[in-house]
């Protein structure tokens, strides 16, 4: 039976090319998760977009003199094309400053208010002394009240990960002058999140299928909620949508609370835009039986579990005062968080200052995307923070990748192409053969199982172990030896060639591009594993127009099952599937992202 499955992955920040750590965290893993699912004739709805608002945004337009809107334009459509080139299937990837945006999150806001769940109240805001006017919170840095660190930004510190406010900042100064903010009182809007605790413990008691350290991040959080700030003072943001509210410049939806809303507004954005009708996107949001899978990396896990959740339930009219359904219904709460780690060179989180940063982009230029993907699925940060080293990465290619799936697909199409031209008959089969195909067959199951868990490395392991058995099944017949036995070499070859279809298809998550190029080397035509593509789409509104990642994934050929090779198909010389690097790479770097051998 297909089921519904939204993949709603972390919208990452428009303000600079992504690095593997990123992609490692939020990228690879919704895309192997999403294509399995598909080919399980699931279907999968798979949105994102980048993130655009806010001081993050701000701070690094600042850093380049450009506005805000053109260093959104100029990282928005950097990051599309990485993630284009990485193969990451989106049914839409679309960004944070569309019309269709903030139509959706100024209709959950008013949803919200109207259910009582978001009240104004006064607060603290900073002025600057020289000029009265706001001090816009990018503005601000001082002490961080939770860590101690020095240079906290107003809104978050980025040496601890906290989100901040503001008023919080110890010895706070403003990074234009240097002079001491004067705070004074300034209205905000507030999430009131106390007003869940019932609701949203009870959801999460629901949850008992969790990753324990989940479960236990966010039972903490709920046993202590405080009412959260929702605006901020910035003129960078969706506005917000009252009279007396609207035209201020300096009020803003706060960034974080429209970028959860991006997964409900780029459903919407994609019914509009290639549903079968505006509303389809429902099917995903409003049927219970639809799931829902969130991928991000643990620094997003609150926003995750316990405020996008609040906002549904009070949307929903769900909460603990109650109220009526808004503008969308009643709304599916998550199903699934999926957190990982953090990827790390050489023990440091990836970070643009401390220059050790390898972009995606530099990367798939000279290794291509699937050697990125196998080691973000092989070796990347499930379960722990996890170093990356060039070492690693050349081992794991050359040794895993080329080594032993490039040479079982070469050795075994080369070898019926020069004896035969074409698929072999199977005229005389033994029982290593069967044994053989029974260990390729059960690994749908297996990897299957794995993979929709998210367990991916575990389900990698899974898929290679039918790829080593193969090696081994060749190892130990010795086709090339039976010269005068064709009927039995012939068998051999027809058995390996079948695992290889059937490794293939147990690898077309993980390697997408090498799937194809596997399908068409055992005589395949047409799109075996269907690629993402960049589209330039019209504003819905009255914005400018921009590009989006989508792709016709209905139209693929693979599916989560043993497909049987064809007697008799011609078989060409195949061109080698991975190329090896030269191991002077893992000692060295490549020269554009070099080891370090002094501590920086
Ligand atoms: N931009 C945020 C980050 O990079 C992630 C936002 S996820 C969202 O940490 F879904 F809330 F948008
Ligand atoms: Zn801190």
């Amino acid at each position: 039976m297909s089921s519904r499955v939204l993949t709603a992955v972390a919208w990452p920040y428009a303000n600079g090319p992504r690095h593997i750590g990123h992609v490692s965290g939020f990228g690879v893993p919704s895309d192997v998760f999403s294509r399995y699912q598909r080919m399980a004739g699931n279907r999968v709805l798979m949105v994102s977009g980048t993130d655009e608002h806010g001081t993050p945004i701000q701070v690094q337009a600042d850093a380049e003199g450009l506005s805000a809107r053109a260093l959104a334009d100029k990282y928005n459509r950097v990051i599309v094309g990485d993630l284009q080139g990485l193969g990451l299937a989106y049914d839409l990837f679309t960004r944070t400053t569309t019309s269709n945006h903030y139509q959706v999150v100024q209709d959950l806001f008013l949803a919200l208010h109207r259910n009582g769940y978001v009240v104004a109240k006064t607060t603290m805001g900073a002025i600057s002394p020289s000029t009265g006017r706001t001090l816009p919170d990018r503005y601000i840095e001082g002490t961080c009240p939770i860590c101690g660190y020095d240079s906290a930004r107003g809104d978050q510190c980025d040496n601890c990960g906290n989100q901040l406010d503001p008023a919080d900042l110890i010895n706070p100064r403003s990074k234009i002058n240097g002079e001491t903010p004067k705070f004074t009182e300034t209205e905000h809007f507030f999430l009131d999140l106390p007003a869940f605790a019932e609701s949203l413990g009870k959801w999460l008691s629901t949850r008992s299928d969790w990753r324990p350290n989940v479960l236990k991040f966010s039972a903490n959080l709920i046993s202590d909620l405080k009412p959260r700030p929702i605006t901020r003072d910035l003129d960078w943001g969706v506005p917000i949508p009252l009279d007396g509210w609207r035209d201020q410049p300096m009020k803003r939806l706060y960034v974080w609370f429209d970028a959860v809303i991006g997964y409900l507004s780029a459903s919407v954005e994609w019914a509009r835009r290639y549903g079968q009708s505006p509303d389809s996107w429902q099917q995903w949001w409003c049927d219970p039986a639809a799931t829902g899978y969130y991928f991000m990396g643990k620094d997003n896990i609150v926003f995750h579990s316990v405020i996008w959740p609040a906002l549904l339930l009070g949307q929903n009219g769900a909460g603990d005062k109650g109220g009526q359904p808004g503008a969308f219904g009643t709304l599916n709460l998550p199903d699934e968080i999926v957190s990982s780690e953090f990827l790390t060179m050489s023990g440091s989180k990836f970070s643009t200052s401390r220059g050790t940063v390898i972009y995606v982009g530099d990367f798939l230029r000279e290794y291509g995307p699937d050697a990125l993907r196998y080691f973000i699925s092989a070796a990347g940060p499930e379960n722990q923070d996890t170093d990356f080293t060039w070492e690693e990465f050349v081992r794991r290619t050359n040794f895993e990748l080329a080594n032993e799936w490039g040479n079982l697909v070469n050795r075994s199409i080369s070898m019926a192409h020069r004896n035969v031209g074409a698929i072999p008959k199977p005229i005389a089969p033994a029982e290593a053969d069967a044994a053989l195909l029974a260990t390729s067959k059960a690994g749908f199951g297996e990897v299957g199982g794995l993979l929709a868990r998210s367990r991916f490395k575990q389900a990698l392991g899974e898929a290679l172990r039918v790829v080593s058995a193969a090696n081994k099944y060749l190892s130990d017949q010795e086709p090339w030896k039976l010269t005068d036995d064709p009927e039995r070499r012939d068998s051999v070859l027809h058995t390996a060639l079948q695992v290889v279809q059937d490794a293939n298809t147990l690898l077309t998550p993980f390697l997408p591009h090498a799937a194809q190029q596997v399908h068409e080397a055992l005589g395949g035509s047409g799109v075996w594993a269907a690629q993402p593509e960049i589209r330039e789409v019209d504003d819905l509104g009255d914005g400018p127009a921009y590009p989006v990642l989508t792709g016709d994934y209905a139209g693929e050929q693979a599916r989560w099952e043993s497909s049987p090779i064809e007697v008799g198909r011609p078989l060409a010389k195949p061109s080698p599937l991975f190329r090896k690097l030269d191991t002077k790479l893992g000692e060295t770097g490549p020269d554009w992202a070099p080891i370090r051998t002094e501590p920086s």
